[in-house]
């Protein structure tokens, strides 16, 4: 048992890719829904849509799984890909803050949510393109 769960990536540990599917599903739904994410759902488009494919394919592959991003579109270069939109500090807050109650609220463990909560907030802090 210990030998697996050492190798195991967050994607196997998450559960694959049903549960990565219903944790975007859910983030983006949070994002459309909550007023506490006024700010991050105002930098994106009237539909999510889009969104919601590229943000599964991107975190498949981010969690030890298949790269299904990379092999669509090549490198994320994620911050060049988020220049045209105004990220601060409450855009950042908001987008770990939303996924953090998707995680929740789609049944991710509570030591692996943690985990790639502090993970997703170094990488949404490298999004960041505005002071304040
Ligand atoms: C820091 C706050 C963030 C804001 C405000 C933000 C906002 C956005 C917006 C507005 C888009 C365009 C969506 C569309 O096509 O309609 C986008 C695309 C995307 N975002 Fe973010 N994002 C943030 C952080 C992140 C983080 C932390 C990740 C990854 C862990 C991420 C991954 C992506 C991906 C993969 C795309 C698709 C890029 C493409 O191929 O066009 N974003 N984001």
């Amino acid at each position: 048992m210990t030998q697996k769960t050492d190798s195991a990536t967050p994607f196997d540990l998450i559960g694959g890719e049903p549960v990565v599917q219903a944790l975007v599903e859910r983030f983006y739904d949070l994002m459309d829904l909550e007023p506490g994410y006024a700010a991050v759902r105002a930098t994106h488009g009237s539909t999510l849509d889009d969104a919601r494919r590229k943000l599964f394919w991107f975190l498949c592959g981010w969690l030890g799984g298949p790269q299904h991003y990379i092999e669509r579109f090549g490198h994320p270069r994620l911050r060049m890909r988020h220049l045209p939109f105004a990220i601060g500090i409450r855009e950042r807050d908001e987008w770990v803050a939303c996924m953090d109650q998707a995680m929740r609220e789609t049944g991710v463990e509570d030591s692996l949510r943690q985990r790639l909560s502090q993970s997703l907030l170094e990488v949404a802090d490298f999004m960041r393109n505005r002071p304040g």
